[in-house]
């Protein structure tokens, strides 16, 4: 996730405006920002690493000249977050100037493709390639306009993108373009505006034309004309006025952060769909030499670790050892050595458990890796190799789509490690592979059809005093993660355990009206899961099952169920399963008066032991 922003003024300067609508767009990421402007047929540019603020203190970002610019204010997903790595980026010449929201998922080809007709590139990042594409396009034919090039550049472009390119070579334009990536523009009659979300022009036009998925936009001080990508199509697009304020639009339109991010969860996997290959390779590389795997974290990526103990053991065949962070250094610390392999899991990359354990694990000589939100954070300098989880800025305190996130790697991470192992047959891969790619589709469909009946169960349970949450197998951490959200944001007490484990003791709580929350998915668990719900039902538990739609068995036991998509195959199952859960934890809050997004004494990020 980034933030880009570009404007065509008729008077006054347009860095001034584009340093305040950058900021506006911070939310979306702080990794560094940069602005570009044309005067007098030059390019004009000041970027750096840092948040806006930081980097404007040093270099003044008000100070360029020009009525036409563009910015962006970054998070990292490709190259580390530094002043080389920074938006805008330039072809060869320094006449085609980016700013890119997205990941270029064919960047590695590209890039050789181009830097084998002589091109030179300065940066890291996937989109660099953008600059040098066009400019090779119109080198090659140097009829083109920029438009067209910009169309034919697209052409060769696979992945998300929401660009905006300005040129010297049309210094009176700015071309954007949309697929997946968020792209806005607004006008006001005078001077027009493109940005990856309305907050950041709202202070001058609350007139705003949505764009759409393979869009490409010209821009220029008349106004905006749309087009279809690929064939140049020209769309008609009236302007719609936007009655939010800043704070709202912010939110794009959501009351909270939280119920934005669940909402955002399709889009987020999507985007974790995209990780380049090589990453997953390496990294499965590593966990295969090992001698022992421990999978570190806090909270909810412990949960998400603890969902990947499975998808390892049940796929690649290979046992790994799940430990809380804050444990670590008691539980294993003497028994690390230069043979074990440490997989830390951190949304902020930041957490002192996380990083503590870590850097006991280092100091013993074991290999780390990581994931993490956070490109630049600590565990990413710690570790020997890193995958980022795509999730984008996540602001609020409940993890949400950072977990499921963590939950589409460690998955794809397990099948790579399965297929290198030789664990998984052809058929197995292609079927998880296919379904893989349907997940983002499925939370689609539960966010959409299931929230009201959510609503609903929120509000006949809010008052209940202590709730279970029980699962088997991989779905025990489904049930631990619906534990954590329901318990953080809205203070019900709250127990999980295996579904197995739960008549060992717990069962002993059970009163009549008690809620237990059953995850419930169509596995291997399956049968004996129904046992368990017997025996809840026996003492007069209410039960609410989150079920696959058609499983009749339990829907007719449940007192309450909420259904996912059927067919979900057992290690991606948590993805789907956790998003009912998260939403019964958001109504539940709400119903009870609560903010979700502000839960008392927690922070996001976690610093201190
Ligand atoms: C719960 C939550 C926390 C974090 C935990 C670890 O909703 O957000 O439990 O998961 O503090 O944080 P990271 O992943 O940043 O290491």
């Amino acid at each position: 996730m980034c933030g880009i922003f570009g404007c065509i003024l008729k008077e006054g300067s347009a860095a001034p405006l584009i340093h305040s609508s950058l900021k506006r767009l911070e939310y979306r990421g702080y990794d560094s920002v940069g602005i570009a402007t044309i005067s007098s047929g030059k390019i004009h540019m000041k970027k750096d690493q840092g948040k806006i603020d930081e980097v404007h203190k040093i270099l003044d970002l008000d100070n360029l000249p020009g009525k036409i610019g563009i910015g962006h204010t970054r998070w990292a997903t490709h190259g580390a977050p530094l002043k080389i790595n920074s938006h805008p980026h330039t072809d060869c010449r320094g006449e085609i100037v980016v700013v890119h929201n997205g990941i270029i998922e064919n960047f590695m080809e590209l890039k050789s493709e181009l830097q084998n007709l002589g091109h030179t590139f300065v940066s890291k990042t996937d989109t660099e390639v953008m600059p040098h594409l066009i400019e090779e396009m119109l080198k090659q034919n140097p009829k083109l306009t920029l438009e067209q090039a910009v169309m034919e550049s697209l052409k060769r472009i696979d992945g998300s993108y929401a660009f905006a390119i300005i040129s010297t070579r049309e210094p009176d334009k700015i071309i954007c373009a949309r697929n997946e990536s968020p792209l806005v523009l607004g006008i006001n009659g005078k001077d027009v505006f493109c940005a990856s979300d309305i907050p950041a022009f709202l202070e001058v036009t609350n007139k705003a034309v949505m764009i759409n998925n393979y869009e490409l936009v010209i821009l220029t001080a008349d106004g905006y004309s749309i087009k279809k990508i690929p064939d140049g199509r020209i769309i008609e697009r009236a302007p719609i006025v936007v009655d939010w304020t800043a704070e709202m639009a912010e939110k794009r339109g959501y009351p909270h952060f939280m119920i934005k991010e669940i909402n955002e969860q399709p889009q987020t996997l999507r985007n974790t769909l995209r990780i380049q290959d090589h990453y997953l390779d390496l990294l499965s590389t590593f966990l295969d030499r090992a001698n022992e795997v421990f999978l570190v974290a806090c909270g909810t990526s412990y949960h998400a670790c603890l969902a990947a103990s499975y998808m390892f053991s049940k796929l690649a065949f290979l046992p790994t050892f799940p430990v809380y962070a804050s444990e670590f250094l008691e539980q294993c610390g003497k028994s690390v050595n230069i043979d074990s392999t440490i997989l830390a899991v951190s949304q902020s990359g930041e957490t002192a458990d996380t990083i503590g354990a870590v850097t006991c694990a280092q100091q013993r000589a074991a290999t780390v890796l990581s994931l993490t939100n956070v490109i630049g954070s600590t565990l990413t300098r710690v570790s020997r190799v890193y995958i980022g989880t795509q999730a984008g800025p996540e602001i609020g305190v409940a993890a949400t789509k950072t977990f499921t996130s963590q939950l589409s790697v460690l998955a794809q991470l397990a099948l790579k490690l399965a297929i290198k192992r030789g664990k998984i047959s052809q058929d197995e891969m292609d079927l998880l592979e296919e379904q893989l790619q349907n997940i983002p589709e499925y939370v689609e469909h539960i966010v959409a059809t299931q929230e009201e009946k959510i609503k609903e169960i929120a509000k006949k349970y809010a008052k209940s005093k202590v709730f279970f949450f029980l699962g088997r197998g991989i779905s025990t951490a489904t049930a631990f993660e619906g534990r954590l959200k329901l318990m953080e944001i809205a203070y019900i007490p709250s127990i999980a355990f295996p579904a197995g484990e739960s008549k060992h003791g717990p069962i002993s709580l059970i009163e009549e009206g008690f809620p237990v929350v059953f995850v419930c998915p169509q596995d291997d668990t399956h049968k004996t899961i129904i046992g368990n719900i017997m025996e809840m039902k026996a003492r007069g538990a209410h039960i609410i099952a989150v079920v696959e739609e058609g499983d009749e068995n339990i829907k007719a036991l449940a007192d309450e169920y909420i259904e996912v998509p059927k067919g979900i195959p057992t290690i991606l199952s948590p993805i789907p399963f956790a998003v009912p859960l998260q939403l019964l934890a958001y109504h539940t809050a709400l119903e009870k008066g609560l903010n979700p997004d502000m839960p008392r004494n927690l922070a996001k990020s976690v610093t201190v032991k």
